[in-house]
């Protein structure tokens, strides 16, 4: 993994390092526009903390102010990280921050009609979650902390949701699909609990490369 808590990667046309992201001006080195005022696009990448690391294991804690600047620039970091990963979700405790907020999405691929729409990528702060009666789903998962594996994972097939969006409006709505098969998953994460630790037939926890060519047991 990295050397240190954060990895500043820039994109292509960066010609600076720094850790903090934004935009920034600054002198252009190449040839012809020498001088001239750029504009320059940083990220910031977080270090994804791994299972067996304590932090995925506490209850975190909850965040006081979801506007604060410091809350404000991890939910922005926390999103490019997840986009890095490939991950359609990421929770604090996952790049070391034990606090109760999460980054998500639904992707248009995993949109499964109206009941289950796509959704942009929004931060839930402070969520709070509640299943609504007694049915269950099997979903497949995977986690940006245990890389490489997946497993099947029994949820409820719908939970009523509420908590602050990145913005520190309330949000509150009910769940179905991909989306609570997201939220229940990250949700966990607050808790200290990780997808396998919720299986109920470890014969179905398998590596990515392995479960597309033989499938996970029946
Ligand atoms: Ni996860």
């Amino acid at each position: 993994m990295l050397g240190g808590p954060y990895n500043t990667r820039l994109k292509p046309n960066s010609i600076h390092s720094r850790r903090s992201r934004r935009l920034i001006d600054c002198f252009s080195a190449v040839p012809g526009v020498h001088g001239r005022r750029i504009r320059v696009d940083m990220m910031t990448l977080l270090k994804i903390a791994r299972m067996g690391h304590p932090v995925l294991l506490q209850e975190a804690q909850p965040v006081e102010d979801p506007l604060a600047p410091e809350i404000q620039t991890l939910i922005a970091d926390m999103i490019e990280t997840m986009a890095d990963a490939g991950g359609v979700g990421l929770a604090a405790p996952q790049i070391h921050v034990s606090k109760r907020l999460f980054v998500y999405f639904v992707p248009e691929s995993r949109s499964a009609g109206p009941d289950d729409p796509a959704r942009e990528v929004d931060a839930l702060i402070n969520p709070v979650l509640s299943p609504i009666g007694d049915a269950q789903m099997e979903c497949i998962e995977g986690c940006l902390s245990i890389p490489g594996l997946r497993g099947a994972v029994p949820r409820f097939a719908q939970v009523r949701y509420a908590g602050l969006d990145r913005r520190g409006q309330p949000v509150e709505g009910i769940a179905s699909g991909f989306l609570a098969n997201v939220l229940q998953h990250e949700y966990d994460h607050l808790d200290g609990i990780l997808y396998p630790m919720r299986m109920t037939d470890h014969r179905r926890l398998g590596f990515n490369e392995e479960a597309t060519r033989f499938g996970l047991p029946a």
